[in-house]
């Protein structure tokens, strides 16, 4: 339900949008700068929320931020959340909440869906409703060293209640074709390369590819590579590993 990646085992290396990289460091760097903003009765950014289709990078972007903080992350998975005992996911998730106050880490709350979806629902009984209103209050509440990361697939059809409570509301979006070929240089960056590889084509070969997708290929062809023996990675095996992908 809820588990601790130590800093060294963050993943970094992540490829986005120039408005969406500036974005980002302007919450790290007034993260960074805390002191300095509280001194006139400022305060960094703390409650985020990035949204986005999968695969492009929402929870990459958390292990980035805590990366390049110096902090844990904190990882709460909802689904297990909510399946947890009835009664119980809303008092968990206040614990969760509780140890953040003591301890500087990024909390990221993984996927929580629910949360892009209305409070129409917020008069029926069980655990989301229950859960949404814990997480507002907690929200309200929220006071700690660190800094606390909501991601969601779903388009912001937010409730206004809960979107209030972000100080920052972000898309990680699908990869442009510049991105998609900085995704493959990349993911090739250990790999000697055959001058018949054109990075521009095979990018618009993957239109419309998440960039989860677009790194997948590429370590296939580079699978396919390293299995045959072949002493760089040529155009062939990037058809083959294209060709699979549309098998799926
Ligand atoms: N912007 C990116 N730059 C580099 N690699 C990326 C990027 N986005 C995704 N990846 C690759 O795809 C993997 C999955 O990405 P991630 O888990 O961050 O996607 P997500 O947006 O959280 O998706 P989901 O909505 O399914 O949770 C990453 O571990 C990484 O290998
Ligand atoms: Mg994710």
């Amino acid at each position: 339900m809820v588990s601790i990646i130590p800093r060294d085992q963050l993943k970094r290396h992540m490829i986005l949008p120039a408005k969406t990289e500036t974005h980002l460091l302007s919450i790290e760097k007034e993260f960074v700068a805390k002191e300095r903003l509280n001194r006139y009765n400022l305060a960094p950014k703390q409650k985020i929320l990035l949204y986005g289709p999968p695969g492009c990078g929402k929870t990459l972007s958390a292990e980035r931020i805590a990366w390049n903080l110096g902090l844990p992350l904190l990882k709460v998975r909802f689904d297990s959340l909510l399946s947890s005992y009835f009664g119980e996911s809303a008092s968990n998730l206040r614990e969760v909440f509780d140890y953040c106050k003591r301890e500087p880490v990024v909390l990221l709350l993984d996927e929580c869906d629910f949360i892009a979806k209305s409070r129409v629902s917020i008069h029926d009984v069980g655990e989301v409703p229950r859960i949404v209103n814990m997480l507002l209050t907690l929200l309200d509440e929220y006071e700690a060293p660190g800094l606390v990361i909501a991601t969601t697939n779903l388009k912001i059809a937010l409730d206004e209640a809960l979107f209030r409570r972000f100080d920052d509301v972000l898309e990680i979006p699908i990869p442009e074709i510049s991105e998609r070929v900085r995704l493959i240089e990349m993911t090739l960056s250990a790999m000697p390369v055959s001058p018949d590889v054109n990075y521009q084509d095979l990018a618009n070969n993957m239109d419309g590819c998440s960039s989860a997708n677009v790194v997948l290929t590429v370590q296939r062809a580079a699978k396919i590579c390293v299995m045959n023996g072949s002493k760089n990675i040529n155009s062939a095996h990037f058809e083959q590993a294209l060709s699979e992908m549309t098998k799926f």
